[in-house]
């Protein structure tokens, strides 16, 4: 997959998020450790232009500085007996681009398993949603007027060459969509030509403006989308109402007499008081841990996992998987159990094993049944991989 990480982008991490992160745009030269065409290529894009099931709004067309209507580029095709109304046509889409159209095709990290993978590494380190766009723009086409984006934004250069201007973000920013002219910019704070492996860092709202040179020009927008104190204390607030007492049903019309308002209060500082006493550094870890697995960066080996279970010799390690597993009452030597949704009933030592195996242990395949042959306790450890219960101690989590 990928060899690309984070310091791919920004070079040393903590004096990217001292110095640059949420601050000022940042340029660097060659940042790319190896070839940025093993992410995404224009040969690459050959080929998703012709998969058929990549289709509106994962590619769009600008021409002009507008969008191309997608009847221009897209018929109707029957698949499995389905009508698919926006099916690509690869040859309306090459003839756009030889007119002087940019491609672009949005969350390629929902399509195209290296882009996810990029996504991802960079989605655990800023702790939130993160998607990238590719842009591909024929040679000397402008491209968009200066504008800011509601996303922070990196922006690495994959083919050919782009011409940038950036301007130091606004003093107040709304995290919303701007234009401007150049002339009420000024001087760009950065003015360069990125070629291949060069990369930018644009805080939101930072204003930009882009030109193809001389060649095909294909780069990859990171879009990450920042999450704003209101956004985070949003979070902590609707896990504070998880409580049953913000649960009461208040009548507040015409009736409601003076005791409505006496409750409302309670209800309000019992809020504060229960926000207050989050223990800061352990809420901030949740909070980052949702970030970090929202729409677009999710991943798993569950099919693996089931499939290795089929193979286990009875020396392989097993250690618990991350889903969360009830133990209930033991009756006639069987001990009820709940994963993932299914009730099940184990063995009491099956089940005395399973407790035991806490975070980093692990045990054979053989020993999972202490009290039976070896082949019996293996067979009870297949079924457990195959509901999720247990996993290959080896592999990558
Ligand atoms: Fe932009």
């Amino acid at each position: 997959m990928v060899d690309f990480d984070f310091t791919d982008l920004v070079g040393d991490e903590a004096e990217f998020f001292a110095e640059y992160f949420n601050k000022k745009p940042m340029f660097r030269k060659s940042s790319l450790s190896g070839d940025p065409r093993e992410l995404l290529s224009v040969k690459k894009l050959d080929e998703l232009v012709h998969l058929e099931v990549i289709r509106p709004p994962y590619i769009k067309v600008n021409h002009n500085g507008t969008g191309v209507p997608e009847k221009g580029y897209t018929r109707s095709v029957v698949v499995q007996g389905v009508n698919v109304t926006d099916s690509v046509v690869p040859e309306k889409i090459y003839e756009l681009f030889r007119a002087g159209a940019t491609v672009t095709w949005s969350s390629l990290n929902q399509v195209v398993p290296e882009m996810r993978e990029f996504s991802r590494v960079i989605a655990q380190k800023v702790a939130c949603r993160t998607d990238t766009v590719a842009f591909m723009t024929p040679a000397g086409r402008k491209g968009y007027p200066p504008h800011h984006d509601p996303v922070e934004l990196f922006i690495v250069q994959l083919e050919g060459t782009k011409a940038w201007k950036l301007w130091n973000p606004p003093a107040v920013r709304h995290g919303d969509n701007a234009s401007y002219t150049l002339e009420e910019l000024g001087e760009p704070a950065i003015e360069v030509t990125l070629e291949p492996g060069d990369v930018l860092y644009l805080p939101y709202n930072t204003p930009h403006a882009a030109a193809a040179e001389g060649q095909v020009s294909l780069h990859l927008s990171v879009m990450m989308r920042p999450r704003m104190w209101k956004d985070l204390i949003r979070l902590s607030v609707e896990e504070a109402f998880k409580d049953q007492e913000f649960n009461e049903y208040p009548h507040i019309g015409e009736h409601r007499g003076a005791a409505a308002g006496e409750s409302f209060k309670d209800k309000l500082r019992a809020l504060v008081a229960r926000l207050d006493s989050l223990d800061a550094d352990t809420e901030l870890d949740r909070l980052a841990d949702l970030g970090r697995h929202m729409e677009g960066s999710s991943h798993g080996t569950t099919f693996q996992t089931i499939a290795a279970a089929d193979g286990f010799a009875q020396d392989v390690p097993l250690r618990r998987t991350g889903a969360a597993v009830e133990f209930g009452a033991s009756e006639n030597g069987r001990t009820q159990m709940r994963v993932n949704g299914h009730k099940i009933a184990v063995p009491e030592p099956v089940a005395s094993t399973l407790a035991a195996l806490g975070t980093g242990a692990w045990a054979t395949a053989a020993e999972i049944f202490p009290g039976v042959s070896a082949e019996r306790s293996t067979k009870t450890a297949q079924g457990l991989a195959r509901l999720g219960v247990l996993e290959l101690a080896g592999q990558p989590g």
